[in-house]
């Protein structure tokens, strides 16, 4: 399985943890996050079962996955769609790309409530920056909402969008060619 944008890897030794047998490859293009990492899956007792790899998520190695994640990092990404597809390749038959991110309404003015006020504050402060700095600079922002986000998904070559759970913070969209 390929945690994409892992950053400091904690879902990645928290899966690594609940499935010993599988084996878990960890990738940020931000190497001090790597090297981080690392040291929390070593210290987690997880280092046997997780790979970690400094590269960019249109680029990652591999492919045969069972499953494929992001957590809260799509958005961050200068080139979504570019990662999506690459993603949509990199899937074994029958594999599933889950895709965690903010959640949020798809109509701007069904967002401006406090929490979506303080989503928009940090997105155009971190986010939304850190997209615009990489090639394409998509910035999709933190408040994208579903139906932009499927459109993303639908544009790299993913058919199936289904949103499986939702939080008051984030939804899981379960993602299939
Ligand atoms: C908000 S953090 C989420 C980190 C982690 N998934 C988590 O939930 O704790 C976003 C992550 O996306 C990574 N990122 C942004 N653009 C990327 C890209 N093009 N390729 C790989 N990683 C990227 C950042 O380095 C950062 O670690």
């Amino acid at each position: 399985m390929a945690d994409v944008g892992c950053g400091h890897g904690s879902s990645t030794v928290l899966m690594a943890q609940r499935c010993p047998h599988s084996t878990f490859h960890g990738f940020d293009f931000h190497g001090p996050s790597i090297d981080h990492a690392r040291d929390r899956a070593r210290a987690a007792g997880v280092a046997a079962n997780t790979v970690f790899e400094v590269v960019n998520a249109s680029e990652f190695p591999g492919d045969g996955y069972d499953l494929v994640s992001i957590f809260d990092a799509l958005h961050d990404m200068g080139d979504p769609v570019g990662a999506c597809r690459h993603i949509a390749g990199a899937l074994g038959d029958g594999g599933t790309f889950m895709l965690v991110e903010p959640f949020a309404e798809d109509d701007m003015k069904d967002n401006l409530h406090p929490l979506g006020q303080i989503f928009y504050a940090f997105s155009s402060l971190i986010c939304v920056p850190a997209s615009l700095s990489q090639p394409v600079g998509l910035g999709l922002g933190a408040q994208a909402g579903q139906k932009r986000l499927t459109q993303v998904l639908n544009d790299a070559g993913f058919t199936h969008v289904r949103r499986s759970a939702v939080t008051p913070t984030n939804m899981v969209l379960e993602v299939r060619v």
